[in-house]
């Protein structure tokens, strides 16, 4: 029997050692311990020796029995641990990883211009409106106090689509002024309007595009005066271009739909052929404006004695322009990817007042 314990020792013992799965470990036990294992065999034949030989017979039996039991615990464990290692290596997570692969869609500066400009106005009360991009010569020309044979009409060498002859030709708008109109006709005042917009001129250098964007905004209320438009735009800039003490001046203009008009100018330097915003001694115009024309809130049946407002217009690509640093107006439109991916900014990043309105 003696032979019988060293030889299940020796075999059992080795295999246990050298498992390599628990599922291993566990025929090894039944083979061993198991009901009809091999030392629990042995352990049934104690009964047919001799009392003094029994006892020692079991010492020797039950000592194996321990060691056997320890031992596979003891493999257990180390199994269980060193599978804990293989999964963790396994399955490990690099935390410095983006979150989800880079999109590789960019949204075009104009767009982005125009989420950046709808933020800060929008922050101020404003409302979004819009109008159709064929317009008709009394919302783009007559109702803002530009009558037929004006001068201002020349400046703005109009597209005129084919007409059937009887009624006038209808028009793609020269700016999106004529939303004033349209908002001023629909809508009592108090009003509080932008309106991001394409623009067609016939025009084509590298600053003028046939096609291009304009954003105009109207505020019309009984109080409303010069203050009103200064506090408004100044604080846009400011917002807009990111610089707190953006030194801004208005200088005395002329549009036929306000009165007084003014042009808004920035600051900035050119020193060393550099364009830079802010302090420097140089100016850029931004803008046009003005309080709205007494007769333009006329002819939109609204009573100048009560109400009073102001208006401005400015276009989106020269903004685009001045505060990413874009050099040429006719890369917007050529949908060249490699621009887009310079110049362009990512989809999940939305301008906002608190988020911020570029990174
Ligand atoms: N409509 C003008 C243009 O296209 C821009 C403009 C100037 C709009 C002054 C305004 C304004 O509302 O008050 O050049």
């Amino acid at each position: 029997m003696l032979d019988e314990v060293e030889k299940i020792r020796r075999v059992i013992g080795g295999a246990i050692a050298a498992a390599a799965a628990q599922a291993d470990l566990e025929a090894l036990r039944v083979d061993a311990l198991g009901r009809k294992g091999r030392l629990t065999e042995l352990m049934k034949g104690l009964g047919r020796l001799p009392p003094e030989q029994r006892r020692q017979a079991g010492a020797t039996l039950n000592a194996l029995k321990d060691e056997l039991t320890a031992a596979i615990e003891a493999r257990a464990k180390a199994l269980a641990a060193s599978e804990l290692t293989r999964r963790l290596d396994a399955e490990r997570v690099d935390v410095t990883l983006p979150v989800r692969p880079q999109p590789e869609g960019r949204i075009h500066p104009i767009s982005q211009t125009i989420d950046e400009m709808v933020a800060i106005f929008g922050e101020m009360g404003f409302k979004v409106a819009e109008g159709p991009d064929i317009e008709d010569d009394f919302h783009n020309f007559t109702a803002l106090n530009i009558p037929p044979e004006h001068p201002a009409r020349q400046s703005h060498d109009t597209f005129y689509l084919a007409g059937d002859g009887a009624a006038a030709p209808k028009l793609l708008r020269t700016h999106t002024s004529p939303v004033q109109i349209r908002t001023m006709k629909a809508e009592k005042p108090p009003i509080r309007i932008i309106v991001p917009g394409r623009t067609y001129r016939v025009d084509y250098d590298a600053t003028h595009s046939p096609n291009f964007h304009q954003v105009e905004g109207l505020v019309v209320d009984t109080t409303t005066h010069m203050g009103h438009l200064k506090g408004c735009l100044v604080e846009f800039v400011r917002a807009f271009f990111d610089v707190a003490d953006l030194p801004v001046r208005f200088r005395p203009s002329y549009f036929p739909f306000t009165e007084p008009s003014a042009e808004m100018d920035i600051g900035c330097s050119r020193a060393g052929g550099e364009l830079k915003l802010g302090a420097g001694g140089d100016w850029l115009e931004i803008l046009g404006c003005g309080m709205v024309h007494p007769k333009v809130l006329a002819n939109c049946g609204i009573d100048p004695a009560e109400y009073q407002g102001f208006a401005f217009g400015m276009g989106i690509e020269r903004a685009a322009m001045l505060k990413y640093g874009i050099p040429d107006l006719r890369t917007f439109y050529e949908a060249d990817l490699r621009w887009l991916k310079h110049y362009g900014f990512l989809p999940l990043e939305m301008p906002s007042m608190v988020g911020g309105l570029a990174r």
